[in-house]
């Protein structure tokens, strides 16, 4: 999309809707702004838009590229042209992957061997067949990976406790933080932990770090070569450095290069989930998943919920000037949602030059940020409400709960929906006013306290209902989410698959490293020589 038809988007937002207005006149605004798609609920309803501006949007839709890059992503052509990779993590939940081939290889039979083998270790695992060293059955499992190698399955765990089933205990270490890898192997027995080392690359330092400081608490511990061996598996595209690692090579699962870190879920990154909730669910979830593709590519546009809520985005990111989006789930259980969607949309879309290298000239992806309602609302919700910045904000509530404290969640679910409206009608001065006189106070009183009480509203939300926290719905929402970044990634015309700018401070890392160890650091800006000094001084 050309730089002047999302700059035509400030004009047309310009325009002053008023929510609270627009609900009043028109009693099928709702039915008329919502979608339905795998069975979850999208209303869309209470966003600054009117037919005209919906119009617009749909418009610019319409002229974007977005079928062309979709049918080029789904035929293997290498859309992520900087690093010359085919995307094709939708592949990985396709039930019927049959004779699906990419540049002469059958994928479809590597994709299959690798589910296969996936649950084959989970039953192995489930049924304590899977015995360690000294003989006895494996009892925790140490996940070591970070990003995209660890953000998916440990969102996706918690996300379906209820469903846990596994006598396996799981633990991530993500984080090079020495803290994270002593906590983690503290309580645990090596003769009874299997650790995999999940990282695409094998080349990510946290990861590998973290994996050498539990190799050698297996070693502080009387493990040998062979013990480890037995005890370490990996997944990874990078075979050689696995190897070269230690890892035999009928423990490494494959990753494929087509496969982005932050949409590999899917993959054998997924093991995790399946260890936690069963094969059977796993395959639910990538079911779910599996259903939201269809629905993408399959829904007129109109209906296309993924679409949907990536023109509201770049209504409020390029109409309004809004720099962030907040995502809200009304479920414990989803609290991981925000930082999933944090690294999948952050780390696609915050580009500032197009696919061909151009400089953008319009803003991309906002800063998502968020939490598990209703704790938010005794916390930052206030500035939603209230403040000068318009924030939109994504509601996600599961209908059904997953728990029997039915009168909890229908407080629950009467305080998610209280703040979508809130947020649209405000609170007007005469309201306030009338609120503080109603309450005893005098006029003087009333005058004082009310303009304090006063919230703008029209401020922007997206209720999403899902039927429940179920894999296949968990799933479909991931889904949704990847989908709806995909689309705004055509629609600013730049790559969503790699992700370059995270390589800098990688690079910059490696001599402050070295200074930290007492190499010259004369050469360095004198903020950073400071650092590397107070630091030394504390070693
Ligand atoms: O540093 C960013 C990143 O490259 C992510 O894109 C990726 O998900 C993560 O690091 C982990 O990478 P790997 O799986 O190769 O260890």
């Amino acid at each position: 999309m050309s730089g002047s038809a999302l700059s035509g988007l400030k004009q047309l937002a310009a325009k002053h809707i008023s929510l609270r207005q627009a609900f009043n006149t028109d009693p099928g605004r709702a039915s008329r702004f919502s979608t339905k798609a795998c069975g979850i609920t999208l209303d869309y309803s209470k966003n600054l838009i009117d037919d005209q501006s919906w119009q617009a949007l749909q418009q610019l839709a319409a002229q974007s590229n977005i079928n062309a890059v979709l049918q080029a992503m789904l035929a293997g052509d290498k859309i992520n042209n900087t690093e010359q990779r085919t995307v094709w993590h939708t592949m990985l939940r396709k039930t019927d992957v049959q004779g699906l081939e990419l540049d002469g290889e059958d994928i479809g039979a590597a994709i299959a061997d690798c589910r296969a083998r996936m649950t084959a270790l989970v039953s192995q695992l489930h049924q304590g067949e899977y015995k360690g060293y000294s003989g006895k059955a494996i009892t925790d499992l140490i996940w070591v990976g970070i990003g995209g190698s660890l953000l998916g399955p440990q969102m996706a765990v918690e996300a379906l406790t209820p469903y846990h089933c596994s006598p396996v205990k799981l633990h991530f270490a993500g984080n090079i933080d020495g803290a994270v890898v002593s906590d983690v192997v503290k309580n645990l027995d090596p003769a009874t932990t299997l650790v995999f080392v999940a990282s695409k690359s094998f080349g990510t330092e946290e990861t590998k770090q973290n994996a050498l400081a539990v190799r050698q608490w297996f070693k502080d511990n009387g493990a040998d070569a062979a013990a480890i061996a037995r005890h370490f598996w990996a997944t990874s595209s990078n075979i050689a450095a696995a190897a070269e690692f230690g890892i035999v090579e009928q423990n490494i699962l494959p990753m494929w290069d087509w496969v982005g870190g932050r949409y590999s879920l899917w993959s054998a990154i997924g093991l995790p989930v399946a260890l936690m909730i069963g094969n059977e669910h796993f395959a639910q979830l990538l079911k779910g998943a599996e259903a939201m593709d269809e629905h993408f590519i399959n829904a007129p546009q109109a209906e296309n919920m993924p679409l949907t809520l990536a023109l509201l985005g770049i209504w409020y990111i390029n109409g309004f000037g809004c720099q962030a989006q907040a995502l809200l789930p009304y479920s414990h259980y989803l609290r991981l949602l925000p930082s999933y969607v944090q690294q999948l949309d952050m780390e696609s879309n915050g580009k500032s030059v197009d696919i061909n290298g151009q400089p953008l000239t319009d803003a991309t992806a906002p800063v998502i940020w968020g939490d598990a309602g209703t704790n938010g609302q005794h916390a930052y919700h206030q500035l939603l409400h209230q403040s000068a910045l318009a924030v939109p904000a994504d509601f996600i509530l599961p209908l059904k709960p997953a728990h029997s404290l039915t009168d909890h969640h229908q407080r629950l679910a009467a305080h998610c929906f209280a703040q979508t409206q809130a947020l649209m009608q405000g609170k007007t001065l005469q309201e306030a006013t009338d609120e503080c006189l109603a309450a005893g106070m005098t006029a003087q009183q009333a005058a004082e306290l009310a303009p304090h009480k006063v919230s703008p509203g029209n401020k922007p939300s997206n209720t999403l209902l899902l039927p429940e926290l179920s894999p296949y719905y968990v799933g479909a929402l991931i889904a949704l989410y990847e989908h709806k970044v995909f689309c705004q990634g055509v629609i600013w015309r730049l790559n969503s698959f790699d992700q370059w700018g995270v390589e800098l401070g990688k690079q910059l890392s490696g001599p402050i490293y070295q200074a930290l160890s007492g190499s010259d650091a004369s050469k360095l800006d004198s903020s950073t020589q400071a650092l590397i000094a107070a630091f030394s001084q504390h070693k």
